[in-house]
């Protein structure tokens, strides 16, 4: 299928369009936002200063605490009135983020997202399980305009009820599922539950995204699949799934889609912008968002930013941290996907597992909660625990509990997974 001709670009071609964009767009914001003119104004920087893509360095990043204080609408860059849809995420505390799209911020929207289907395999026709929930969060609808627009036939399900989930897929038989890699494990377990081969079924594509998964979890999906597994990356500030998508000729980390969103890499505590390749907290500016551009929005994903493979386009590393899912034990840094790795590796056990922080005096300790595999015997399982905590401690340098559960003992999730049970007070 051909691409369009923004993916073939030259890098010479993108960079051009992207600070002609990037100066609407921060002029846009700062004409018709006030936290951003008096942000900029505080900063000393002026939309008339942006001659170059690295002249927007100058220019303050702005976080969710800003989108916050400034609930719910005072973001909008347009009269409530042009704003034909919202969104919100909830986040971990307090009110939620809320963002606004204009009809042609959804029309964009849904063609990145046929942009990103495409870039996974799927094509015009394609039956289309859409298993991200539908309502405020982005995932539902973001992929369910996507996929229309691609000229798909959309099967509208939303996450939960497993067991209907797999009715679907054996009865209108969907070519792709666009689901959390989590919640796709917890529908091939449901399958093997109900003694269907999950390798039998119409599936040969999961578009999977929304939370981190690392490379096993993606060998884990396809080898019991038998599908591609391919990650798409959003989120709801930025826009919502579909600002990055992998190749699924490379699956070498998604593609950022440049000529909308201008991606930087910095260093989370200094601020200080860093080169492609290196370590830090991605920001996103929006370059063509109508009702709520971005400027310099602070993610708090952890990746770097690497050159295009299979699209002239810059890739981001598949992500396996945010800064803060972060956990420090005794100094330690780690974050859940590191324990997820060793997990996969560990044949007994399930990758259901979850991390339980608590403290006892003034020592915090992580408990690790996992289940075993159905088939693997509670005394097989408790070996494996033991060796479990052992590569813990000689790959990350923590001592950690392992504490194995019976299968379907710990919670599933229908849609973002949440790794960390902090309990400590
Ligand atoms: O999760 C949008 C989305 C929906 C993306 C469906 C992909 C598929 P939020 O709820 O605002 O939006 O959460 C955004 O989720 O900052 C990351 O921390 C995480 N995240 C999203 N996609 C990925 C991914 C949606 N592919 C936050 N890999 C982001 C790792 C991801 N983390």
């Amino acid at each position: 299928m051909p691409l369009e001709p923004i993916e073939r670009a030259s890098v010479d071609e993108l960079r051009s369009l992207q600070l002609q964009r990037l100066q609407w767009s921060v002029r846009h914001a700062y004409d018709n936002v006030p936290h951003y003119r008096s942000a900029f104004n505080a900063a000393g920087a002026h939309p008339d200063d942006l001659k170059t893509l690295d002249d927007l360095a100058a220019f303050p990043t702005t976080s969710k605490e800003d989108l916050r204080a400034n609930y719910p609408f005072g973001m909008f860059a347009v009269p409530r009135e042009q704003v034909v849809r919202l969104h919100a995420s909830s986040g971990t505390t307090g009110r939620p983020t809320v963002v606004g799209y204009t009809r042609d911020d959804i029309d964009t929207w849904a063609k990145l997202v046929a942009r990103s289907i495409r870039a996974s395999g799927g094509r015009p026709g394609d039956v289309v399980h859409v298993a991200y929930g539908y309502g405020l969060f982005t995932g539902g609808l973001g992929a369910h305009y996507g996929a229309e627009e691609l000229g798909c036939t959309v099967v509208p399900v939303s996450g939960g009820m497993t067991e209907r989930q797999v009715l679907l897929i054996r009865d209108f038989k969907p070519d792709i599922i666009m689901v959390t890699p989590s919640y796709l494990l917890a529908i091939v377990d449901e399958l093997e539950r109900q003694g269907v081969d999950p390798r039998g079924t119409s599936l040969r594509l999961g578009i999977l995204g929304a939370e981190p998964w690392t490379e096993d979890m993606r060998r884990e999906i396809e080898e019991r699949l038998g599908i591609d597994a391919v990650d798409i990356y959003g989120l709801s500030e930025v826009m919502g799934p579909g600002v990055a998508n992998e190749c699924v000729e490379t699956k070498d980390g998604p593609h950022v889609w440049e000529d909308h969103f201008y991606p930087e890499v910095i260093d989370p505590v200094t601020g200080a912008v860093l080169p492609d390749g290196a370590f830090g907290e991605l920001v996103f500016t929006s370059l063509t968002k109508q009702a709520m551009p971005v400027i310099r929005y602070r993610t708090r994903d952890l990746t770097r930013l690497l050159p295009g493979t299979a699209r002239p386009m810059r890739r981001m590393e598949k992500i396996t941290g945010r800064t803060d899912d972060m956990m420090i034990l005794r100094g330690v840094n780690l974050f859940p996907t590191q324990i997820e790795e060793l997990i996969l590796g560990t044949a007994e056990l399930s990758p259901h597992f979850q991390c339980v922080l608590s403290r006892s005096g003034r020592l915090d300790s992580l408990t690790v909660r996992v289940e075993r595999r159905p088939e693997v015997s509670a005394a097989a399982a408790a070996g494996a625990a033991t060796s479990l905590a052992a590569k813990v401690k000689a790959t990350i340098g923590v001592t950690v509990a392992v504490e194995v559960v019976e299968p379907d003992g710990v919670e599933r999730s229908m849609g973002k997974m949440r790794r960390i049970v902090d309990n400590r007070v």
